[in-house]
């Protein structure tokens, strides 16, 4: 294993640090899914969540993201819309009735990162579409569930696999989850996908963000002109959730979960 490549172990106090951030990270998103709405434009989200970094005196670590020289990212969120995996950038799209949003919301404090993400219903959904959500929140809760001291890294994307497969969706390849804490992008990649019992055994203190991507159709994706905004090859729809999850002796714990939050 080489040096960049170790997951890191947080301390308790780096711990509660995770607690602040990530609980902030989740209030924030709440308050974004309640203002999505048939009429509201995308930009606006991200106005709303602009205002509430402001306020609360955080950072935003997506803005002017920008890896391996890719366009800095342009806003604080990521809307994505029905076809739109993740990266969608906000702008004057007004939501419609019918739609599937991904909203995906990250925050930086004192040095440490939250990173969650969820797919909601704008009106009324075809059933198709709630199917989709339903399967993709559940491949997450599978996920998290591997999160306990002595698995192995791949069982978590295994278990995602499975129940996303199982509910006859696909699971996209080109993106995957991550470690988090010093930065919003540590090791290691923790794929959706893979066969279980392979990778390194988890460890008190490591936090990763678990984010499924999951498709209707074909798992294959595009990104589009802008660099960023990445969609389904085939057109069809698809969903995204993440949550940013510690190892602990009592076993996973959700940091970006608040009440009424995925
Ligand atoms: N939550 C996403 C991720 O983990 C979004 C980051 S892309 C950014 O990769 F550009 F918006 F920062
Ligand atoms: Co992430």
């Amino acid at each position: 294993m080489k040096y960049a490549d170790r997951i890191a172990v947080r301390s308790r106090i780096e711990m509660d640090r995770m607690r602040e951030v990530g609980e902030q990270t989740g209030e924030i998103l709440l308050k974004l899914r309640e203002a999505a709405k048939p009429g509201t434009t995308t930009a606006e989200l991200n106005d709303v969540a602009d205002g509430e970094l402001k306020r609360r005196r955080l950072n935003s670590p997506f803005l002017g993201y920008g890896p391996g020289g890719l366009p800095p990212y342009p806003a604080v969120i990521c809307a994505s819309v029905n076809d739109e995996v993740v990266h969608g950038i906000p702008g004057s799209r007004e939501l419609r009735e019918g739609d599937i949003l991904s909203l995906d919301f990250g925050v930086e404090a004192g040095g440490f990162h939250g990173d969650s993400a969820v797919t909601i219903p704008i009106g009324p959904i075809s059933e198709a579409a709630q199917r989709l959500i339903d399967a993709t929140e559940d491949s997450l809760t599978d996920g998290i569930e591997q999160m306990v001291k002595g698995r192995r890294l791949s069982d978590i994307g295994a278990a995602v696999q499975k129940k996303a497969e199982a509910a006859g969706f696909s699971v996209v390849r080109q993106f995957v989850g991550h470690g988090i804490g010093r930065q919003m992008h540590e090791p290691p990649q923790v794929p959706n996908y893979g066969r279980p019992g392979r990778g390194q055994r988890l460890q008190i203190g490591m936090v990763f963000a678990i984010e499924p991507m999951v498709n209707v159709g074909t798992e294959k994706v595009r990104v589009l002109e802008d660099e960023w905004t990445a969609v389904t090859s085939d057109g069809e729809l698809s969903a995204h959730f993440e949550h940013t999850v510690a190892i602990t002796e009592d076993g996973p714990e959700v940091l970006t979960r608040v009440p009424g939050s995925h």
